[in-house]
């Protein structure tokens, strides 16, 4: 189910101010996924590089442990901690792989050293001495020479669908203020929340 005009409005207009409030990075958000083995969650940070009506973007090592958990369980939690300007943004929703066009064109926009480390980093994976990292790297620099760099089959994107976002914003006294929009049989449903 595609955002309403509203929600995605607000997420923009709180975007935009926590640019302008001095949030360091607008766009880093804690990503939560569940254990394959349904008995854990963990967390981590990425940066959104898309959002629009179909929802939240970023992009990985689909053989990391997010990659490997969002296949077994398509499902995240996001959160942005726009700390400075007192305002937190959280997204439910299911998980899909992005397109491969998509992925290709965001894969290309990148610096040539992040598109180098797609290749070499296997993320996650144990790594026994920083020196095998740096080799992978010079291997792999050798590997594409001063061609293009395609985009790795184990780096692509996800995107969020959402079905809850929450907009919670500061208030003195620690009167916040809730607004929590939640898909109801296809419908968005604003509600207040007590803080
Ligand atoms: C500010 C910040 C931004 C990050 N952005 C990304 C990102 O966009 N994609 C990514 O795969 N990892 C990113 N990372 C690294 C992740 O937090 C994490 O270490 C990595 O993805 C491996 O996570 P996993 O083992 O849970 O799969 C970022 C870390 C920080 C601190």
């Amino acid at each position: 189910m595609k955002l309403n005009a509203q929600i995605l409005a607000a997420f923009n207009e709180g975007f935009e101010a926590a640019k302008a409030g001095g949030v360091h990075d607008a766009t880093a958000m804690i990503v939560s996924t569940r254990h394959e083995n349904g008995e854990g969650v963990s967390a981590r940070t990425v940066l959104l590089k898309a959002v629009n009506e179909q929802g939240f973007v970023f992009y990985t090592n689909t053989l990391s442990n997010k990659g490997r958990q969002l296949s077994t369980y398509p499902v995240a939690c996001l959160v942005f901690p726009w700390l400075e300007i007192e305002r937190q943004v959280i997204v439910e929703g299911r998980v899909e792989a992005v397109s491969d066009a998509e992925a290709d064109a965001y894969f290309a926009s990148r610096p040539r050293g992040s598109q180098i480390g797609a290749w070499a980093s296997q993320q996650s994976s144990r790594l026994n001495q920083r020196a095998d990292f740096e080799q992978a790297i010079e291997d792999t620099e050798a590997r594409f020479g001063e061609g293009d760099v395609p985009r790795p089959p184990h780096w692509s994107g996800y995107r969020v669908i959402p079905n809850m976002v929450e907009f919670w914003y500061g208030r003195d006294h620690r009167l916040h203020d809730r607004h929590r929009w939640t898909l109801e049989q296809g419908e968005w449903l604003e509600t207040l929340l007590y803080p």
